[in-house]
C-alpha cells in the first residue's frame, strides 16, 4: 500500500467512523461470535487432507458407563520448528489435543480441534474473480476418534496423564463438546493486543486448537475433575500488536456499497499480497510478507466474527510466542 493510499485510508476512516458509530461501551476483547448451527462449507473450499478421517461420521462420542474411570492426557506435538532469518526468530508452533482412556474397556481416544482447510486458509482469504469480497475457507471443528498414537505425541512433544474423570463427567463433557462444536464454527489465528506487557488490553482472542484444549480443561474442572501437570504447560500464540481497533463492517456493508469502494479496494489490496492455499513453508512466507507490509504500513485488516476491523499496528507488530497457560 502506497503512502498515498494510507492517507486516503486515514481520510476514509475519519469519514466512515461517525457513520459506523464508534461505541464507547465497546467490549474488549470482542466476544467470539457463536452461531445457531454450522453451515456446510462452500464447495470452493477443498481440503488438502480430509478433515477427521477416522472420526465418527456424525461426530458421535461413545457413551461410557458411569462407573468407568477415564484417564485424561495432555497431548502436544510440534507442527514445525525452524529458523527463518532473524525476523520472526525461531517458530515454536505446536498442535494441542486431549487424550482419554477407559479403565473398563481399555479403549482410548484422541480429541482435537483444527482447521477444515488448513492454517493458511484460516489466516488469509482467497481473492476470486467472481466474488468482490475476499473469500474465506476458515471453518474449524472438533474431531474425536478412537486411538492415541503414542509415538506421534511423545517422540518430540508431550504425552502426559494429567488427571482422571468419572464416566459421568466424561459423558457430560461429550455433550458440551457437541454444543461447542456446532456453535463455534470458525478458526481465528491471531490474538490481538495493545502491547507485549502483562497489563496489555486484549482486543481479540484467537480461536484455535489450544483454545479448545483450554476450554475443555475448564469444562472438566467445572464438572469436578482435578487436573495437574508435572511440567510447564506452554502453548503457541500468534500475536498482533495494535492501538484501539476500528469496526469497519461485514461483507455486505463494505463490499456491497459503492460509497465504501475505496475501503473495499484497500482490503482486497491488503490481502492480495498473501497466498492462502499453500504449504506450511508458504504459510510462513506469507506471514513474513504480512509482517513486512504491516511494518511498512502500520495497518492490518482483521476478519473476526465474519466482520472487518482496522488495526492501527504498532511495534513489535507481530510475534509468535510459546508461553505458559497453567491448567485450571
Ligand atoms: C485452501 O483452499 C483452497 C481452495 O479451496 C484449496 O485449493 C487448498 O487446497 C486449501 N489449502 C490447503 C492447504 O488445503
Ligand atoms: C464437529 O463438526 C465437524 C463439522 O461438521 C464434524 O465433522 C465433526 O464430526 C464434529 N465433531 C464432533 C466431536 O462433534
Ligand atoms: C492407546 O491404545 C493403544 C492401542 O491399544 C496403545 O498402544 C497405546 O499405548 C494407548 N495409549 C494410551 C496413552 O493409553
Ligand atoms: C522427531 O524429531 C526428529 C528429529 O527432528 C524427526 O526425525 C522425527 O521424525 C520426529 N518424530 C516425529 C514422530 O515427529
Ligand atoms: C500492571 O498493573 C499492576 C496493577 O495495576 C501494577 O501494579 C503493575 O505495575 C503494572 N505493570 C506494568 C508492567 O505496567
Ligand atoms: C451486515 O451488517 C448489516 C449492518 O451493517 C446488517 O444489517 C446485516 O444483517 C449484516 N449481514 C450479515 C450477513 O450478517
Ligand atoms: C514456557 O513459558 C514460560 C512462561 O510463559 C517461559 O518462561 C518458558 O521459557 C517457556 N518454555 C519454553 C520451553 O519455551
Amino acid at each position: 500500500m502506497s503512502l498515498c493510499f494510507s492517507l486516503l485510508l486515514l481520510l476514509l476512516l475519519h469519514v466512515v467512523a461517525p457513520l459506523v458509530g464508534t461505541d464507547a461501551r465497546q467490549q474488549w476483547p470482542v466476544p467470539y461470535r457463536r452461531f445457531d448451527g454450522r453451515p456446510d462449507a462452500d464447495s470452493y473450499c477443498e481440503a488438502l487432507f480430509p478433515f477427521c478421517p477416522t472420526g465418527d461420521e456424525d461426530g458421535r462420542i461413545p457413551y461410557v458407563r458411569d462407573s468407568d474411570v477415564i484417564s485424561v492426557y495432555r497431548l502436544q506435538t510440534p507442527v514445525w520448528e525452524f529458523k527463518y532469518g532473524d525476523l520472526l526468530g525461531k517458530f515454536h508452533i505446536m498442535h494441542d489435543a486431549i487424550g482419554f482412556s477407559s479403565s473398563e474397556t481399555g479403549a482410548n481416544f484422541t480429541m482435537e480441534w483444527y482447521e477444515l482447510f488448513q492454517l493458511g486458509n484460516c489466516t488469509f482469504p482467497h481473492l476470486r474473480p467472481e466474488s468482490y469480497a475476499p473469500f474465506w475457507c476458515n471453518q474449524g471443528a472438533a474431531c474425536f476418534f478412537e486411538g492415541i498414537d503414542d509415538s506421534h505425541w511423545s517422540q518430540n512433544g508431550t504425552l502426559e496423564k494429567i488427571g482422571e474423570v468419572t464416566g459421568n463427567q466424561f459423558n457430560d463433557m461429550a455433550q458440551w463438546v457437541q454444543d461447542d462444536n456446532s456453535t463455534g464454527i470458525y478458526y481465528e489465528t491471531w490474538t490481538v493486543r495493545s502491547d507485549p506487557g502483562p497489563n496489555a488490553t486484549v482486543w481479540f482472542e484467537s480461536y484455535d486448537c489450544s483454545q479448545f484444549v483450554h476450554r475443555t480443561y475448564r469444562k472438566l474442572t467445572e464438572l469436578g475433575a482435578k487436573l495437574s501437570s508435572r511440567s510447564q504447560t506452554n502453548y503457541t500464540k500468534i500475536y498482533l500488536y495494535s492501538g484501539e481497533p476500528t469496526y469497519l463492517g461485514n461483507d455486505s456493508a463494505i463490499f456491497g456499497q459503492p460509497a465504501l469502494k475505496n475501503l473495499a479496494e484497500d482490503i482486497r489490496k491488503f490481502y492480495h499480497t498473501f497466498r492462502p492455499h499453500q504449504s506450511f513453508v508458504d504459510f510462513t512466507a506469507s506471514l513474513l510478507e504480512a509482517y513486512t507490509q504491516v511494518v511498512l504500513d502500520k495497518s492490518f485488516y482483521l476478519y473476526y466474527n465474519f466482520e472487518y476491523w482496522h488495526l492501527p499496528m504498532k511495534s513489535p507488530y507481530m510475534q509468535i510466542t510459546y508461553e505458559e497457560v497453567p491448567l485450571p
